[in-house]
């Protein structure tokens, strides 16, 4: 892959990178759109990375279909479909990662210890090895494109990192690989995660600015599902991640609920009018 790479930038060749973990859905099909309108040549990774899951997690239940998978990249255009295995990716003796300071500390990385840290030397290696120009992540997993713009940053790495909209269910839930452990029974439920984000800018619309009770109400709105448990709900700065107590400008509210056994994330940007 990396000499393939080489070759096709040395025929001046822009490549864009779409990295997933597979089981794809139209929020991964929308990010392949969005990175082959960029580019020569559309590089797709499928890799469910064992060192972004902790212990207690799904990475052995997580949903895969690489023979669906295969068709749905080809018919979005994806010009390369890199699928290595861990041991190519963590070969014997491996001991190199990535950890960030500060921002991993906040929202999932606090549920999810080491998940960052996970995501962030994956993420590296597959630029190494991909060497795409661009690379488009969603923004569903908001923290996630922090930390990997601020790698990118860091690290110097030559890479334009592009962020696509969350993409939905009719009903409003986020689209996620994750979506397919959920029963009937729990859709409503899992549509809360959305509903309380609509209710929070309504709150906020209608002139609430005291963070507390805005995380309150969507907290109580959550909660009045059965079967869901909450990991938190946060409005915070939409760069730093630091908790806020006020909204007076655009800050984003992030939330994280198990339904069942399901982890679902979801997030919006908050914006006050600030017109008067
Ligand atoms: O968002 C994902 O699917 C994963 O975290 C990523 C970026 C492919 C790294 O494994």
């Amino acid at each position: 892959m990396q000499a393939l790479s080489t070759e096709m930038r040395l025929q001046g060749k822009i490549l864009s990178l779409v990295p997933t973990m597979g089981f794809l859905h139209e929020g991964h099909l929308s990010l392949m759109h969005r990175a082959k309108a960029a580019s020569d040549i559309l590089i797709t990774s499928i890799f469910v990375n064992p060192t972004q899951f902790g212990p207690n997690e799904d990475f052995g239940a997580y949903p895969r279909n690489l023979e669906r998978d295969s068709a749905l990249c080809q018919s979005a255009g994806v010009d390369i479909l890199f699928t290595p295995e861990a041991s190519d990716l963590y070969g014997d003796g491996y001991q190199t990662y990535i950890s960030l300071e500060s921002l991993p500390n906040h929202l999932c990385g606090l549920s999810r210890p080491g998940h960052f840290r996970g995501v962030a030397t994956v993420v590296a290696k597959l630029f190494h090895i991909t060497q795409p120009h661009i690379a488009v992540f969603g923004q569903k997993d908001y923290q996630q494109v922090l930390i990997i713009r601020r790698m990118v940053q860091d690290l110097d790495m030559n890479v334009d990192i592009i962020a696509g909209p969350t993409i939905r269910e009719p009903d409003g839930l986020a689209k996620s690989s994750r979506n397919a452990y959920l029963t009937d029974a729990q859709r409503p439920a899992a549509r809360s995660l959305h509903q309380s984000l609509l209710m929070s800018q309504k709150m906020v619309d209608s002139g609430v600015v005291d963070v507390k009770l805005i995380v309150k109400a969507a907290c109580l709105l959550i909660q009045s599902f059965d079967d869901t448990v909450i990991d938190y709900v946060s409005i915070c700065h939409s760069e730093t991640l630091e908790p806020l107590e006020t909204i007076d400008g655009p800050a984003l509210m992030a939330l994280a609920v198990r339904v069942g056994k399901t982890r679902l994330i979801d997030n919006t940007i908050l914006k006050p009018d600030l017109t008067e």
